[in-house]
C-alpha cells in the first residue's frame, strides 16, 4: 500500500454518517410567470401524486415566504421555508430516509464522536428532500455548521424544509420558487452574521458560481468544493482549465458510487415512477425514444425495455451507439422517428437536443420529458409562442395545443422529470450522499499540499469505502483475497482493489 493510500484508508476508518429518502410531493399551485403564450386552465390541477402536505393547504401557502414571518418553535427564525407548521409531518419523512439509507447512517454512528467536520461551515445547494435531510444531519453530526438551500426550484420537499428549519437548520428552500427566489435563497446561504463558510457541496454549480461571481473573497478562501451534477463539474474544469479555479474541488459526479448508482440504478427505476404518475401512461408495446445513451440513458433504456416498450436510441457518440446497439436497441437519428414516437426522453446533459422542428413533427400524445440535469435539453422557450396554446391540467404536466388540435404532453416544463414528479429511491441517495460526506471530510482533513487549486476524483479507496458500508444492507460478504491471490494481481489486499483507469 502506498503511502497515499494507507493514510486515506486510515482516514477513512474514522468516518461516520448517515443519509435519508425523499418522497416527491406536489405543488398543488404552483405560481408560473405570465408569458406571452395562452394558458386555459392553470387551476385545473389533478394531483396524482399529492402529499401530505397538500392537506395543508391554505391561504397562507399562496404568500411568499419571503413575505412570511415565521419562527420554529425555539423562537428561530434563520430560515425561510414554506410552512414551518409541516414540520411533524416532514420529520417522519426523514425517519423513513433513514431507514432506507444504512451506509450513511453508519457512517454517521462511526465517526459522530470524532467529529472529522468539526469548524467545517459548509454551503450546501442540492435537492432540497428527505433524504439531503438526512446528509445534512449527518454532516452536523459529524461537527460542521450548515446553511442549506435549493438546487432546484421544483424538487424541495416543503415539509421536510420545514423541518429542518424546526431542527434549528438555516434553511433556504421552497417548492416552486421563483429563479430570483432561487438566486436570493442561495445568497442566504453565503452570507450571514458571524458567518464564513469554507467549504461547499454543490449540485449543478450554481452556488459555486454565485460564490465565484459575486463574493470572490469568500471563494478565494474555501477549503474545497465537492460538485455532484455532470453540470457543475464541467464548469469547474472550466474554471481549472482557465487558471481561475482558487480552491481544491472534488468531483463526485464521476466517482464510480455515483456514475454506476445514481445515475443508472436511480434513473432505471425513477423514469417509470415519473412516467406512470404523471400520465398513467402504458408502456407495453408503446415506442420510446431516448437520447443519450450514457449511465441516466442506460437506466432508463433498461427499465422501459423491461416493460415491453419498443426502445430507440439516439447518440452522437459512436461507443454508446454500439453499446445501445448490443443491448439490443434501435440506434436512429431523432429525425428517423419523431414522428411515430409516443414518449421522448432526453439524457444527455446537452442543450436544444430537441427543437421546436422535432415538437412540430411529434403526433398527437407525444410525451415529451427530460432526465438530464437542466431545462436546455427540450427548446421549451420555443414552445413560447402565440400560435400555441399551453394547457395545465395536473401539477408538471402541460399539453402544448397546436392550431390543428394536436397536443403534446410536457413534463415539469422540462426539468428533470424524476425530481419533479417522483420520487427518488433513498437507497442510491445514499451512496451518494456517503460519498459527498467522505469527499467533504477528505477536503477539509487533508494536510496542505495533498490537494492544489484543482479537480479530482474521490480516491478509489473511498469509492470502495462507501460500497462497503451499504452491503451489510444485503447481507452481503465479499470473499477475502489470500496474501498469494493478492500478489498474483498485484493488488492491497484491503483495496483498492482495481486501477484508476477501470471502468467496472
Ligand atoms: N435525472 C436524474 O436523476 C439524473 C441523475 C444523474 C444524472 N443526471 C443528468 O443526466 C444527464 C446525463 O447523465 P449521464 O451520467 O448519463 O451522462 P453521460 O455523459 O454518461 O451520458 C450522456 C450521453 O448523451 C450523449 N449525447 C450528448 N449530446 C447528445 C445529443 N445531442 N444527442 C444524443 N446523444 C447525446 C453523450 O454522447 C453521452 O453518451 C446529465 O445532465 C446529468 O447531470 C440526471
Amino acid at each position: 500500500m502506498s503511502m497515499w493510500n494507507r493514510k486515506n484508508s486510515v482516514a477513512i476508518q474514522s468516518y461516520s454518517a448517515k443519509a435519508g429518502k425523499p418522497e416527491a410531493d406536489e405543488n398543488k399551485r404552483y405560481i408560473r410567470k405570465q408569458n406571452s403564450y395562452r394558458s386555459i386552465s392553470r387551476s385545473s390541477s389533478i394531483d396524482s401524486s399529492a402529499s401530505y402536505s397538500d392537506s395543508y393547504s391554505s391561504d397562507e401557502d399562496d404568500v411568499s415566504p419571503r413575505e412570511r414571518s415565521q419562527k420554529n418553535s425555539s423562537g428561530g427564525s434563520d430560515f425561510c421555508v414554506k410552512n414551518i407548521k409541516l414540520a411533524d409531518f416532514g420529520r417522519r419523512e426523514i425517519e423513513i430516509a433513514e431507514q432506507e439509507m444504512p451506509g450513511l447512517m453508519l457512517l454517521r454512528k462511526r465517526n459522530c464522536t470524532d467529529k472529522p467536520l468539526e469548524g467545517a461551515k459548509i454551503v450546501g445547494c442540492t435537492h432540497v428532500t428527505a433524504q439531503a435531510a438526512v446528509l445534512i444531519e449527518t454532516l452536523t453530526a459529524l461537527g460542521a455548521q450548515v446553511r442549506w438551500c435549493a438546487c432546484n426550484i421544483y424538487s424541495t420537499q416543503n415539509e421536510v424544509a420545514a423541518a429542518l428549519a424546526e431542527a434549528g437548520y438555516p434553511i433556504f428552500a421552497w417548492k416552486g420558487e421563483s429563479e430570483e427566489d432561487f438566486w436570493w435563497c442561495i445568497e442566504q446561504c453565503i452570507t450571514a452574521d458571524k458567518w464564513q463558510p469554507n467549504m461547499v457541496l454543490d449540485d449543478g454549480g450554481d452556488a459555486t458560481h454565485l460564490l465565484y461571481k459575486k463574493f470572490n473573497g469568500t471563494f478565494n478562501t474555501l477549503r474545497g468544493v465537492v460538485e455532484e451534477s455532470v453540470t457543475g463539474v464541467h464548469r469547474l474544469y472550466q474554471l481549472s482549465k482557465q487558471g481561475k479555479l482558487t480552491v481544491a474541488a472534488m468531483n463526485v459526479n464521476d466517482s464510480v458510487t455515483k456514475t454506476k448508482f445514481d445515475n443508472m440504478y436511480c434513473c432505471r427505476e425513477s423514469i417509470l415512477d415519473s412516467l406512470k404518475r404523471t400520465t398513467d401512461v402504458m408502456f407495453g408495446g408503446k415506442q420510446v425514444l431516448v437520447c443519450g445513451y450514457g449511465e441516466v440513458g442506460k437506466g432508463c433504456c433498461s427499465a422501459l425495455k423491461g416493460l415491453g416498450a419498443v426502445v430507440y436510441v439516439a447518440e452522437i457518440d459512436p461507443i454508446c451507439g454500439l453499446q445501445a446497439c448490443m443491448d439490443g436497441f434501435r440506434v436512429v437519428k431523432i429525425d428517423m422517428v419523431v414522428k411515430n414516437i409516443d414518449i421522448l426522453i432526453t439524457c444527455t446533459g446537452n442543450k436544444h437536443v430537441v427543437t421546436r422542428d422535432h415538437l412540430d413533427r411529434m403526433k398527437n400524445g407525444c410525451i415529451v420529458c427530460n432526465m438530464g440535469h437542466s431545462n436546455t435539453e427540450i427548446d421549451v422557450a420555443s414552445l413560447r409562442t402565440s400560435d400555441l396554446t399551453w394547457e395545465k391540467v395536473r401539477t408538471q404536466v402541460d399539453h402544448i395545443i397546436w392550431p390543428d388540435g394536436k397536443r403534446i404532453v410536457l413534463l415539469a416544463e422540462g426539468r428533470l422529470v424524476n425530481l419533479s414528479c417522483s420520487s427518488v429511491p433513498s437507497f442510491v441517495v445514499s451512496i451518494t450522499s456517503t460519498t459527498q460526506a467522505i469527499a467533504l471530510i477528505e477536503l477539509f482533513k487533508a494536510p496542505p499540499g495533498r490537494y492544489k487549486h484543482d479537480v479530482y476524483l474521490l480516491p478509489k479507496k473511498m469509492d470502495e469505502y462507501v460500497a462497503m458500508l451499504h452491503l451489510p444492507t444485503f447481507d452481503g460478504h465479499l470473499t477475502e483475497l489470500t496474501e498469494e491471490q493478492a500478489k498474483y494481481l498485484g493488488v492491497n489486499k484491503n483495496g483498492p482493489f482495481k486501477p484508476n483507469y477501470y471502468r467496472y
